[in-house]
């Protein structure tokens, strides 16, 4: 599918990519009614290659190729330490495949190949974690009334339906399927239309991991079509989905008509606290990471900047400096620390805040426009002088845009903080350990970061309070969503 890059080169060649099919119960096949779509690179917008469109047929013959691997395959019969075995020997085969994989993934994603390297440990890591679970996954004995004996099991959910977004497309697969397979689970899985490429360069990967047919079974299309026929199918016992909170409730709703259990990560509007008693230097490097990082297309951006009034003046001067020296351009050198955003969709819906956030009077220190006149770039953008209202300081923008928000005490920064609907993830930055761990306790988030941004690891639960999700990924937290608990009671006479 793609050709094979060993030394890691400045600039890395384009990859050759084939037009891509469907998998389905362990085959490679054309969508049944032979339509495509195309993948776009978001570097150029130039079409990279067509991709196979499933529909609610091809939904179907993928759930019911899910259900006979979860009923009567092999994949019933296969011990624990065996799927483990097989995670094992796809983190390997991930781990072999890596640069070609992170070519691809930065040359349709558009995300600088650097990130994609990085995201590719995460990969590995992550499968390799929950090949380890594989066979730790136990029931309890249980202390009853009476002369009985109670013990629980531990099993699978079901066919297990997994929806993911564009923006980490290889790190939100194995977030989905470590967990999901090690439980014992079967997998349709669905890309996301802006990313369809990589997904399905791992199908081949499980396959040859010795995953039985029908184990893993990974989709192409939109979300409206396909998306929508996965979460309606009554064959399918649970969604695990990523993205916006507007597709999650649809999906809830959709869902409800078969009680399906659904896990949501949900995306937010994380603020990032900056104390005049902070370490400057760490803490501009830190912000910058915050909101720059894949040009802001992450659920846990820093995109509201609370920056304590006094040092306000010299650390957003300090922000602007570094935000116009970043370098933006295409994501396969090596030297590049921005690629372009997903989409013409998504360029045009960050222009569209940056325009709003001017209106509304806030104080445009840095970028502000489209870079260049081919693919979908966004210059870093630093807004001061921002109220907590407008729309850029209350809307999840996915872009490489920040709002600086001034402050004077942690009472107060801690009221504005909570003051969103979402609660994924929050920063302090401080060499006060009392504001550290008050804030720590007190914001509404679901991961709480001190002098640090970004640290996210497969180990540690993530997730999102209020409306930035539903149950945990990551860490032993999410096995809980991928079995379900079974009480077995014995009457010992
Ligand atoms: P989205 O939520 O529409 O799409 C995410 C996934 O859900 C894609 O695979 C899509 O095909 C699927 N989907 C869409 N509608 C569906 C439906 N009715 N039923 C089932 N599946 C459906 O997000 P989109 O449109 O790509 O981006 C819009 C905004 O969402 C972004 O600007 C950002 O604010 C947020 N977002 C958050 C992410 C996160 O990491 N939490 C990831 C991607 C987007
Ligand atoms: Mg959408």
């Amino acid at each position: 599918m793609t050709t094979a890059t060993a030394e890691k080169p400045r600039t890395v060649k384009p990859p050759v990519v084939k037009e891509q099919p469907l998998f389905i119960g362990g085959k490679f096949v054309d969508s049944s009614a032979n339509k495509t779509f195309p993948a776009i690179n978001p570097a150029t917008d130039e079409t990279i290659c067509q991709v196979a469109e499933a529909d609610a047929t091809d939904n179907d013959l993928a759930v019911k190729a899910a259900r006979k691997a979860l009923e009567s395959g092999p994949w019933k019969k296969t011990d624990a330490a065996d799927r483990g075995r097989m995670l094992y020997n796809l983190a390997d085969l991930t781990e072999q495949h890596a640069e070609e994989l992170a070519v691809l993934e930065s040359y349709n994603c558009g995300k600088t190949i650097t990130d994609a390297r990085g995201d590719l440990q995460g990969v590995v890591r992550t499968l390799r974690y929950y090949a380890g679970w594989a066979d730790k996954i136990e029931g309890r004995t249980v202390p009853v009334r009476g002369n009985f004996l109670s013990y629980t099991l531990r099993q699978p959910v079901g066919v297990v339906g997994q929806i993911i977004p564009w923006n980490f497309p290889l790190l939100m697969l194995a977030w989905k399927w470590g967990p999901a397979l090690a439980c014992g689970n079967t997998v349709v899985m669905k890309l996301a239309e802006q990313t369809p490429l990589t997904g399905m360069r791992m199908a081949e990967l499980a396959l040859e991991a010795g995953f039985p047919n029908g184990v893993v079974n990974v989709l192409n299309g939109y979300g409206e079509t396909t998306g929508a026929a996965i979460v309606a199918h009554p064959g399918i016992d649970k969604i695990a989905f990523t993205g916006h909170f507007e597709t999650a409730k649809i999906i809830q709703k959709s869902a409800a008509n078969s009680l399906k259990r659904c896990t949501f990560e949900l995306g937010g509007k994380s603020p990032n606290v900056i104390f005049a008693d902070c370490d400057m230097e760490q803490a501009v490097a830190g912000a910058f990471h915050a909101i720059y990082f894949h040009g802001g297309q992450c659920c846990t951006a820093g995109s509201r900047l609370f920056v304590e009034d006094r040092i306000r003046k010299e650390f957003t001067q300090r922000l602007a400096d570094k935000a116009k020296k970043r370098k933006l351009g295409d994501p396969l050198d090596a030297t590049t620390e921005q690629g372009p955003q997903v989409s013409q969709e998504q360029m045009d819906k960050i222009l569209g805040y940056v325009e709003r956030g001017q209106k509304q009077g806030a104080k445009l220190l840095a970028g502000g426009k489209r870079h260049g006149a081919k693919g979908f770039f966004v210059e870093p953008t630093i807004f001061d002088d921002v109220k907590d209202d407008m729309a850029i300081a209350t809307d999840e923008i996915f872009g490489p845009v920040v709002s600086v928000l001034p402050f004077k005490g942690i009472d107060e920064v801690i009221e504005r903080a909570n003051n969103t609907y979402y609660g994924l993830a929050a920063a302090i930055w401080t060499k006060d350990i009392d504001k550290a761990h008050t804030f720590a306790r007190e914001v509404k988030a679901g991961t709480v970061w001190v002098n640090c941004y970004h640290v996210v690891d497969t180990t540690t639960p993530f997730g999102g309070f209020k409306m930035s999700g539903q149950g945990r990924e990551n860490g032993e937290a999410v096995l809980e969503h991928y079995t379900e608990l079974k009480t077995v009671t014995i009457n010992l006479g």
